[in-house]
């Protein structure tokens, strides 16, 4: 066991034989300001509180039980209740060693692996991937890389919107063009298959407003009012939604076409999925949803549509089922089955919750979406509590939301035309910008080499200034920022991780390789610093998959590279006085390595050995 884990365990054992009643599990250990000891615990306060407790002596009774000699050097008892450890240095020594040996990298399969669903990325089909997308997809990807690390299990899910009102405009126009102009169909979706759905699209919505898809001029639907319009599409939405065969065709080749692009894009990300069970895989089930919640009297009608309202069971500030207009408080329902017949959003919804928890069985299913879908989710949840109160128990919901990338305008991000950004435009820009600056830094290296490190600094830039902030945030996108070498960023992380490689080529061409069997010797007080900021890779993994936020293990890297860089500059390695301390020296830097390597690559970012 590692030790975190030892002086977890100890205190957990502690709290039960103080409080037999409480949730021990969920007394946790976190790192700790280096000025009060290593390691803190902050559980005691609200367990007293909760127990209207004195603080300061529950953790005096709790420390009377705690045996931690072996482990701490001191624990003491802090402000209103905390416990700060201090780590014996006999114990940082060994732990330091074991991992030289390969038998740890400071982090443990999880003692109770939980199974997770995690629901991310989950773009429209018929549109392109936006800038907006790499959240969900980098955040989601993110979470998923730490959970399986620490030996959950996971399953991914892409929750691909491959159904609804859009697809019956793009059917009236693709229809129109088949009958009309069916060589320039052909040609279109040849070139540009993402944007001429698209614009196929945006004609439904927006008539008349044709520019680049002139061979449309002249055609029925172009000629129409946008009732007719409008009519039409509800017309083709309903063939398609009845199953008619030439409908169905279309509609499966434009989730065709939109697949190809959202692979490429996953492909270039390096991220996987263990399923993409689209939103129209649950139309067999969504009659029967709204059925059954009928029945159960959680929805009922109103003006013909079928919703979920309020049960007055918490006062109406707090009631997502109520909207206040005015002053006062009206139904803001969760709207299951339209007027007209077709299901919601909602519907479909809560029949995926309902197959994951049969399928899978999971502990908990995590939705990583933008805040601005942040109320659906909390009717979700709240309905299929009403619906199933017995299954809503076995399983924990979360709704992982993030914020808006902005411009430096303070707007959301836009293109200089005022387009949105397209993904895959995104990338391309990303690793051009970084092959100029790898080619000013590194113009001795041959061109496919710095071509393959623009790809990685220039892809990992995106990702990590997407995945430093707190998630709720909105940040400004700053292709400056990001693509620094100096400063909290990916390329400064890698950058670090190259200059240990070079440290060990050096050292090769020396022949004084590390020998793992030494011992480490931890002396000056960098070495230190940079030995227990090590130790707190394994806290943070956890920290990450507990609270879902991968920016805790950005921050975490990142400190690492300064303590590295501080130890670099104060404690000579390869020029170390002895063989000995060479030796601990060079095993520090193959751990810090080993440590950013593995944490860039659970935030899906890749490392170049050099650059
Ligand atoms: N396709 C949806 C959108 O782009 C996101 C789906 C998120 N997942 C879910 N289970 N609702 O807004």
């Amino acid at each position: 066991m590692l030790p975190h884990q030892q002086i977890e365990s100890a205190l957990q054992a502690a709290v039960r034989a103080v409080l037999p009643d409480a949730d021990a599990a969920a007394v946790l250990v976190r790192p700790c300001d280096p000025k009060f000891g290593d390691y803190q615990s902050n559980a005691l306060m609200a367990l007293a509180k909760a127990r209207k407790l004195n603080p300061r002596q529950l953790a005096t009774d709790v420390l009377a039980r705690l045996d931690l000699a072996a482990v701490c050097e001191k624990v003491e008892i802090a402000g209103a209740g905390f416990l700060n450890f201090r780590l014996s240095s006999c114990l940082l020594t060994q732990t330091l060693a074991a991992a030289a040996r390969g038998e740890h990298l400071f982090f443990d399969q999880a003692a109770q692996p939980k199974t997770v669903v995690i629901d991310f990325s989950s773009p429209n089909v018929a549109k392109p991937m936006h800038v907006g997308h790499i959240r969900s997809t980098g955040i989601g990807d993110a979470l998923q890389r730490t959970l399986r690390l620490l030996g959950h299990r996971v399953i991914s899910d892409n929750h691909i919107g491959d159904w609804g009102t859009q697809f019956g405009y793009i059917l009236v126009v693709w229809k129109d063009f088949q009958k009309n102009a069916p060589a320039a169909l052909q040609r279109h979706l040849e070139s540009d298959p993402i944007g001429t759905m698209g614009a196929f699209y945006k004609y439904g919505r927006v008539a008349g407003q044709i520019n680049d898809y002139e061979d449309l001029e002249g055609s029925d639907w172009v000629q129409s009012t946008p009732e007719v319009q409008d009519q039409l599409a509800r017309a083709e939405l309903v063939k398609l939604q009845a199953g008619d065969p030439e409908n169905t065709a279309i509609w499966k080749e434009m989730i065709r076409l939109s697949q190809v692009q959202f692979e490429a894009i996953y492909a270039r990300l390096g991220v996987k999925f263990d399923f993409a069970l689209g939103e129209s895989f649950y139309n067999p089930w969504l009659g029967e949803v709204v059925a059954d919640l009928l029945t159960r009297g959680i929805a009922r009608e109103s003006e013909g549509a079928v919703g979920v309202f309020s049960d007055g069971s918490v006062p109406p500030k707090e009631d997502v089922f109520l909207v206040n207009r005015d002053g006062e408080w009206i139904p803001d329902p969760a709207l299951v089955r339209k007027s007209d017949g077709g299901f919601n959003y909602m519907a479909t919804d809560l029949a995926t919750l309902d197959y994951r928890l049969k399928t899978w069985k999971p502990d908990e299913i995590v939705y990583v979406v933008d805040d601005r879908q942040a109320g659906h989710f909390k009717k979700l949840f709240l309905t299929f509590a009403r619906w199933q109160p017995d299954a809503a128990k076995q399983v924990k919901l979360v709704h992982v939301g993030f914020g808006k990338i902005m411009g430096d305008d303070g707007k959301p991000f836009k293109t200089r035309s005022g387009d949105t950004v397209k993904l895959g435009d995104l990338l391309a820009e990303a690793e051009e910008r970084a092959f100029k600056i790898v080619s000013e830094k590194s113009s001795e290296l041959p061109e496919a080499q710095r071509k393959e490190i623009a790809r990685v600094i220039g892809l990992g830039a995106v990702k990590y200034a997407d995945l430093l902030p707190n998630r709720q945030s909105d940040y400004i996108f700053s292709w400056d920022k990001m693509l620094a070498l100096l400063g909290n960023t990916a390329p400064y992380l890698q950058y670090a991780y190259a200059r240990i490689k070079s440290i060990f080529r050096k050292a090769e061409a020396q022949s004084a390789i590390r020998n793992p069997q030494s011992a480490i010797a931890l002396a000056a007080p960098e070495e230190l610093a940079l030995a227990k900021h090590l130790l707190n890779f394994g806290l943070t993994l956890e920290a990450v998959a507990e609270e879902l936020r991968p920016n805790y293990l950005c921050n975490y890297l990142f400190e690492l590279a300064v303590h590295f860089s501080r130890f670099f500059e104060n404690c000579p390695v390869l020029k170390a006085d002895d063989a000995p301390t060479r030796a601990s020296r060079l095993a520090l830097c193959d751990l810090t390595a080993r440590v950013l390597k593995q944490g860039l690559d659970t935030l899906g970012i890749e490392v170049v050995e050099q650059m």
